[in-house]
């Protein structure tokens, strides 16, 4: 989604605003640009394409030189990719930056086209560019809260009024906006990665609140216009966590750094052996009460739910259904008081999964969130909170935040179970103590199949589509191969349960199809082999992901491919399964040409429907 960004200071602004906006690449766009005080005049300059795209344009045209100023990068919504529809957006004397959608920009634009305004671009940008140049009463402050009584949607906007060259402003509704602060200096961004180099200090803004930046500090007011006291933030992210450090892209970084955050975010959650919840608002007394529970997400987050829907089911025989936000949201779902609601979501932004917990909450149901942004709309407005510790997550293919999620899902299954009492808690300190040991047998995957993996890949660069497999958990995970590597490679896959194949999809496979089978659930073993041997003879190449027990026993020729991870506790194996996949995806990205991290048509975080 689009990434704004905002400097007032000292320093070069066009140095500034470029750099940040590098930092907010991962959220995907397709222009950018900025608008920068230059001799008291808003100078634009902006352009389709990427940041490189922007800095040979500054090359070009002439860098504009002054030292407060607004930045952009825009996944384009309302009009296509073009130089007219990047922003930077003006109004005459008004220039801003917008995250997100208004909703009623069509309405606002009849009215100002009746008031005789033409407009340049077809973006809704433009629209409110011109409702606060047309409703411009001299105070830059007034004029934007009169404004946004006018809006409809969920938004971010970073603001210039050419009669105010040493300030600029922010407002925000639903859409995340950051101000952050150091000496001198001030900027603006849509996530704190963009501001780590020059300050970890931050403060996040709220609805409908405005802040104005200038080089002598910043200043807020509430929708009422009354000056208001932030709480200062400390990111405790710096600015390494949010580099490559050494890797070509984020996406194998983040592979690599799953060992850590699994233990990062486990750890503070056992003690004594037992899973330890108390401390994120969640006791076996708030537990045991629940008789139904929903999860809702989307993408990879909704994944990471449906082993959850295995997980808490089976320990505590408590009924789960899985839900997409998208759809959640919109089909009068049935929830009522006593339900819990868990909603789970890398950035704590995702649109559909804020709107599917705001109405779980009118609903009257419990809501715990799992969320790994901190300070996210999704972590602030849930009932209950549980942060996964995954630190920055940049790559748009989500990686540790999955195995987090994973890890928190299993810690919270068996906190469920000691509630209900449906476990004893010799298994549970057993389950524990097996989930402890996921670091290393993590580490271990990566270590002995990423080579392996890497090889299967050059054999999949091909492949027009492919099919992933798998019962039970293994299902479970096989959506989250095939999402992965269809994201990231663009080649077409769709994940099956292995016992559904015959009754349709079986009669897509050709000769040469890859078939990716994950196997790590014993008493499901032979039924998926079954499966292997109906595709493999209808001439399918089968990729085989499974236990090294069950590499022991499979008969020659069974598998084209088999990569073994070591056996774990049963219910643990996706945490250890998806690593190959993730391998596999990244690989067959990197052999097709794409960059990874970057997906065309992908946002890292979807704060539009
Ligand atoms: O930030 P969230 O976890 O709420 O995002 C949900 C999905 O958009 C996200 O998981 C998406 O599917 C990823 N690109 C998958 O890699």
């Amino acid at each position: 989604m689009c990434g704004i960004v905002g400097y007032v200071g000292p320093k070069d602004c066009n140095e500034v605003l470029v750099d940040a906006l590098s930092k907010l690449e991962y959220r995907g766009y397709d222009s950018a640009g900025i608008a920068v005080f230059s001799d008291n005049e808003i100078e634009i300059v902006k352009t389709k394409g990427k940041l490189d795209d922007l800095r040979n344009k500054l090359k070009e045209v002439g860098k504009p030189s002054g030292n407060i100023g607004i930045g952009h990068t825009r996944w384009a919504t309302h009009g296509e990719p073009s130089d007219i529809n990047s922003h930077p957006h003006s109004g005459s004397r008004v220039t801003i930056v917008h995250n997100g959608i208004i909703e009623n920009y069509i309405e606002l634009k009849e009215f100002l086209t009746a008031q005789g305004r033409t407009f340049l671009s077809e973006t809704d940008t433009e629209v409110v560019a011109q409702l606060l140049d047309y409703r411009y009463n001299g105070d830059p402050v007034k004029t934007i809260d009169e404004c946004m009584a006018d809006l409809k949607g969920s938004f971010a906007l970073g603001i210039m009024f050419k009669d105010f060259p040493d300030r600029i402003f922010a407002v925000r509704r639903e859409s995340p906006l950051i101000v952050g602060v150091a000496k001198g200096e001030s900027f603006i961004a849509s996530d704190v990665p963009a501001i780590l180099k020059y300050t970890r200090d931050y403060y996040l803004l709220e609805h409908n609140e405005i802040a104005t930046l200038t080089v002598d500090g910043v200043s807020f007011v509430n929708e009422y216009l009354q000056p208001i006291e932030k709480e200062l933030k400390t990111a405790d992210w710096d600015e390494e966590a949010a580099e490559k450090g050494g890797y070509p892209h984020f996406m194998i970084k983040e592979i690599n750094e799953q060992p850590t955050a699994i233990r990062t975010t486990i750890m503070p959650r056992i003690k004594d052996g037992l899973p330890y919840l108390e401390e994120n608002g969640i006791t076996p007394e708030k537990l045991k009460d629940f008789k139904n529970i929903t999860i809702v997400a989307c993408g990879t987050a909704m994944h990471a739910g449906m082993v959850g829907k295995y997980v808490i089911e089976d320990l505590s025989r408590v009924p789960v259904s899985v839900d997409i936000a998208s759809e959640f949201r919109y089909r009068n779902p049935i929830i009522s008081e006593g339900d819990l609601v868990i909603i789970i979501s890398q950035s704590g932004e995702t649109a559909d999964s804020l709107a599917a917990m705001r109405l779980a909450k009118q609903k009257g149901a419990t809501t715990l969130a799992i969320v790994n942004a901190k300070g996210s709309s999704i972590a602030r407005e849930a009932d209950m909170l549980i942060y996964t510790l995954a630190g920055p997550e940049i790559s748009v293919a989500s990686t540790k935040a999955y195995i987090t999620q994973l890890s928190v899902m299993y810690l919270f299954a068996f906190e469920l179970a000691l509630a209900k009492g449906t476990v004893g808690k010799a298994e549970i300190e057993r389950l524990i103590s097996a989930l402890m040991k996921m670091p290393e047998a993590v580490q271990y995957v990566i270590d002995n199949c990423e080579e392996k993996c890497k090889y299967i890949a050059t054999k999949l660069v091909a492949a027009e589509s492919l099919l992933y497999i798998g019962r039970g958990l293994d299902y479970a995970l096989s959506m989250e191969g095939s999402l992965k590597l269809k994201e990231v490679s663009y080649i077409h896959s769709e994940s099956y349960a292995a016992g559904e194949l015959k009754h349709g999809t079986i009669s897509l496979i050709d000769d040469g199809m890859p078939v990716i089978a994950v196997a790590t659930q014993t008493d499901i073993i032979p039924k998926t082999i079954s499966n292997i041997v109906e595709v493999k003879s209808r001439g399918a190449k089968v990729i085989l992901v499974c236990t090294d027990a069950c590499a022991r026993e499979l008969k020659e020729g069974i598998a084209d491919y088999v990569v073994e991870i070591p056996h774990s506790d049963e219910m643990l194996m996706p945490i250890t399964a998806v690593v190959p996949l993730q391998l596999l995806a990244y690989y067959t990205s990197v052999n097709r040409g794409i960059d990874p991290d970057k997906p065309k048509n992908l946002a890292k975080s979807v704060t539009v429907e």
